[in-house]
């Protein structure tokens, strides 16, 4: 069922699954990150260093609601599910994976990462903090979960289409 909506922590792989299965289905990939960058001409970090994350928050979830009749993969900022209404959304329309990923992974992934603003001069307590206190929304949001940590691109482009 579409749109399908990838949800997960930063550095989940989020976007590039989205990328994959895009390639796999033949359907369109959007990533509200990038919808905002396009509708406000600037970076996410440019975003939060000038007008702060509220109002980035405010963004994202008005980018989210315009994705409803979209017929393909929605990949979604690792905050997209802090706002109830976005987690209602998602719930109700389309399908919804989550991808899980162990915090000791996404370290590795996104370490030297500068363009994250929450991540930056962050220490690994201050992001698994984050992580364990954003776990229960991506459990409870997504219609289906799919742990990552040990499967490749392909084999989790593989699981989720088995699951859609
Ligand atoms: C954020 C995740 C980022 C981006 C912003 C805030 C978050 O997206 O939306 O930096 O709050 O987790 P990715 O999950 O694609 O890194």
């Amino acid at each position: 069922m579409l749109p399908l909506y990838i949800i997960g922590f930063m550095g989940a792989g989020k976007t590039t699954i989205g990328q994959k299965l895009s390639q796999d289905l033949h359907i369109p990939v959007f990533d509200t990150d990038h919808l905002v960058e396009q509708a406000e001409g600037k970076k996410i970090s440019q975003i939060f260093a000038e007008k702060g994350e509220p109002y980035f928050r405010d963004k994202e979830s008005e980018i989210l609601l315009s994705t409803k009749n979209i017929n393909g993969i929605i990949t979604t900022g690792g905050g997209i599910i802090l706002r109830k209404e976005n987690r209602d959304f998602i719930q109700t329309t389309g399908s919804s994976v989550f991808l899980k990923c162990r915090i000791e992974k996404i370290m590795e992934r996104i370490e030297y990462d500068t363009s994250r603003p929450l991540f930056v001069n962050k220490t690994l307590d201050e992001v698994q903090a984050l992580y364990e206190s954003r776990l229960c929304f991506y459990e409870n949001t997504a219609k289906f979960i799919i742990d990552t940590t040990h499967l490749s691109i392909d084999e989790t482009s593989y699981e989720i289409i088995k699951r859609i």
